[in-house]
């Protein structure tokens, strides 16, 4: 392999790296090698989106730019090799001008210390730059990853349903200025960033540090089988906070996000194939149209900067016990396409977790791909997420269902959960209760009671162990009452609904 500096785009230049620390974050570099300190360190793990920024690439039809937030206190530098990055500095055409969303923060009083602002608006830009016309739903959802201690939120709101309004023709011929729509096509940024495309793979070593970015998956699994000890790293949105929360040195790490093949997203008449590198962003819309009952979870999953970062194969790999997909991939029989060198295999989902951060890779074995079977039209599929926040939280029970009717008799019932063992698991007591039984009350009270033998949950700074039970066996009987239309689909938090 070759490529030892890391290139990026940068307010039109092409900055390059050299001998730089492998798991050296976007911030640290803004902040503290090139002295930009607009972009603001809030708490480093992704949570209060101070440090926003927003990257650039190539789209897959190679003739456009897509866009996305992130949050750069968890992006390991190497990760953005060949992309545009555009933070708040990039934003002002001229020092005494402002971008429209910059212009319509101040008009709307969205600031008040400023420490969020650059982060805000950073989402807000993101969203201007994707959205022609965005509803308050979306707003929202586009802020999901920011904190403010200080406006309450209300004026930055009113700020993004201004922003569209505050352009001006001189500056539309800024693509930066340009709202989503016609005059989107920036010719010359995807110029510059295709003259930054590798033939080969990235390989950086720092001081006794490795960071291997190979572009093909055959030299993924070579590299990989010759360096077992090697930290696979996908989206970062778990792996960038060993770095920054609990200071682990990664002396290997392996990349997923170059890798075309690991990148693949398809659907076919009888499964979607989900590529281990396929962000959350991009697998949540196909897996949502044809399974739309995970629709809400999907909406709730983190914030749109960590879902655009983050993969679906590395919420797997990790396998916390409170995961949010995997309770839903579980009921859908989903399974995993894995390889070691050159071997392959695959595995049902639910026969991947040994215990609590144990699964069932051998060294040097990676994931390469999520298969989630087709939908099922006769099936009912709903999962439900039950946090202390609705936006970007850590679920304290998460719950999903694959249900068949034959008439009112249970035909086919699948159950999985999260935040109840130490890993996710399938409530295999519970669907015994009820399959072959009646679709009724007395049912689901026997499936309740099945419960009790299916989990021994924990007590934490989430939930007691008493409540995280009494949840999951409400969140059942909800579900039942869903099926039969007595009350709508809706979303739960402690003490608030919406
Ligand atoms: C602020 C914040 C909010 C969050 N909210 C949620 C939430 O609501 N719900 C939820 O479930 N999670 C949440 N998470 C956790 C995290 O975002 C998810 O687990 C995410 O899916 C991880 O994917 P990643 O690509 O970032 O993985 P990484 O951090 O890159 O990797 C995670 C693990 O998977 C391994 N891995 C990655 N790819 C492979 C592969 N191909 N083969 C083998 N191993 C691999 C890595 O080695 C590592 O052990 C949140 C995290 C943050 C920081
Ligand atoms: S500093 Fe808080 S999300 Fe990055
Ligand atoms: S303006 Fe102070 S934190 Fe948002």
């Amino acid at each position: 392999m070759s490529g030892s500096s890391i290139r990026f785009v940068l307010d039109g230049e092409v900055i390059e790296v050299h001998d730089v620390d492998p798991t050296r974050t976007v911030l640290q570099f803004l902040r503290e090698d090139l002295r930009r300190t607009g972009t603001k360190e809030g708490c480093a793990e992704g949570d209060c989106g101070a440090c926003t920024v927003v990257v650039a690439e190539i789209n897959r039809d190679g003739d456009d730019l897509s866009l996305k937030a992130i949050n750069s206190c968890i992006q390991f530098l190497p990760t953005i090799d060949g992309k545009e990055l555009i933070t708040v500095e990039s934003l002002a055409p001229a020092a005494s001008q402002l971008h429209p969303v910059q212009r319509a923060m101040v008009q709307n009083h969205g600031s008040q210390c400023g420490f969020c602002t650059p982060g805000f608006v950073m989402s807000l830009f993101a969203l201007y730059k994707t959205s022609a016309r965005p509803s308050r739903q979306e707003i929202d959802d586009a802020l999901a990853g920011n904190l403010c201690r200080c406006t309450g939120y209300r004026p930055i709101i009113a700020a993004a349903e201004a922003m569209y309004e505050q352009g001006d023709e001189e500056r539309r011929s800024d693509w930066l200025q340009q709202p989503f729509g016609a005059l989107q096509k920036p010719e010359a940024r995807v110029a510059r960033l295709a003259a930054l495309t590798r033939s080969e793979g990235l390989d950086i070593g720092h001081a006794g540090r490795r960071f291997f970015a190979p572009l093909d998956i055959d030299s993924f699994a070579t590299i990989y089988s010759r360096n077992p000890d090697a930290t696979i790293l996908a989206g970062g949105t778990d792996v960038g906070l060993w770095v920054t929360k609990q200071h682990r040195e990664l002396e290997k790490v392996i990349y997923t996000g170059r890798v075309a093949e690991l990148a693949d997203l398809s659907v076919a008449s009888t499964h979607i194939e989900v590529g281990a590198a396929v962000t959350l962003s991009d697998a949540m819309p196909v897996i949502v149209d044809q399974y739309p009952g995970l629709d809400e979870l999907f909406r709730r999953f983190a914030s749109p900067p960590i879902r655009n970062a983050g993969t679906l194969g590395g919420n797997i790999a990790n396998g916390s016990p409170i995961g949010d997909t995997m309770p839903a991939l579980m009921v859908l029989g989903a399974s995993l396409v894995l390889r070691c060198g050159d071997a392959m295999r695959e595995l049902p989902l639910d026969e991947f977790y040994h215990d609590y951060q144990v699964n069932d890779l051998a060294p040097g074995e990676f994931l390469v791909s999520v298969r989630i079977p087709a939908a099922d039209p006769d099936a009912i599929v709903r999962s439900q997420k039950w946090s202390k926040r609705f936006d970007q939280d850590i679920s304290a029970v998460c719950t999903a269902y694959r249900l068949k009717l034959d008439g009112d008799t249970v035909s086919s019932f699948r159950m999985a959960c999260g935040g109840l063992a130490a890993v996710v698991k399938r409530a295999t007591h519970c669907e015994a209760a009820l399959a072959g039984k009646t679709w009724n009350d007395e049912s689901i009270e026997k499936a309740c009671r099945a419960l009790q033998q299916d989990f021994t949950p924990i007590s934490d700074m989430r939930a007691s162990a008493d409540i995280r039970l009494r949840a999951v066996q409400n969140l059942l009987r909800r579900f039942f009452h869903e099926t039969q239309g007595n009350v709508d689909s809706t979303v739960y938090t402690y003490g608030r609904q919406r």
